[in-house]
């Protein structure tokens, strides 16, 4: 059995988010090799906590200063972002992602460690992603659209990118209030 008692855990807190311009963002994440530890329990316990609070609809480790390859992400259908539609909560341990096609979608992003900004970013439209689960379970899906983009917005971020350094046009980043609706209304992960 690998999910933990609460009781195990220290307390759960909601960690500050660094934001764009700390050096920590830009940073390789390492590989986790060892799963099912309460450390590890720990880390998404607060990740977890951390994108509740903030409304996110992702987390990668490295946002809360953790170099480690974990992605939490996840989104019911909410009246506020219409264009987003659901994606299943999901852990990802050292996520793997492989296009399944050339398509490429421009569509409109937000970042926790960006905050109050979108922009127009370029991904791959289908992809296939695997990784683990905290328990060390393997993970294996093949997602498109706004599922797609969040899986690589997540994992971007094991890899020191933030989707600002993707952006083909820069008239199409700006503030979300001086945006479209529509990027206005889009969650930061
Ligand atoms: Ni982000």
């Amino acid at each position: 059995m690998c999910v933990p008692s609460s009781k195990k855990w220290s307390a759960v807190a909601i960690r500050p988010v660094l934001k764009m311009g700390d050096p920590r963002l830009w940073q390789q994440a390492r590989t986790v090799d060892f799963f099912a530890t309460p450390e590890l329990h720990a880390l998404i316990a607060d990740m977890q906590e951390t994108m509740l609070h903030l409304d996110g609809a992702g987390l990668a480790a490295p946002q809360i200063g953790v170099g480690l390859r974990v992605v939490i992400f996840g989104f019911e259908d909410n009246p506020r972002y219409p264009e987003a539609g659901s994606v299943p909560y999901t852990i990802l341990i050292n996520p793997e992602l492989t296009p399944l096609s050339d398509e490429i979608e421009e569509a409109w992003e937000g970042c926790l460690s960006v905050p109050g900004l979108r922009g127009s970013v370029p991904r791959w439209r289908h992809l296939r992603y695997t990784g683990f689960d905290p328990c060390g379970q393997p993970i294996e899906r093949s997602v498109d659209g706004f599922h797609a983009r969040v899986v690589q917005h997540e994992c971007d971020h094991l890899d020191g990118i933030l989707y600002p350094m993707r952006i083909r046009d820069f008239r199409l980043f700006g503030f979300a209030d001086a945006l479209s609706p529509d990027a206005e209304n889009l969650p930061e992960d």
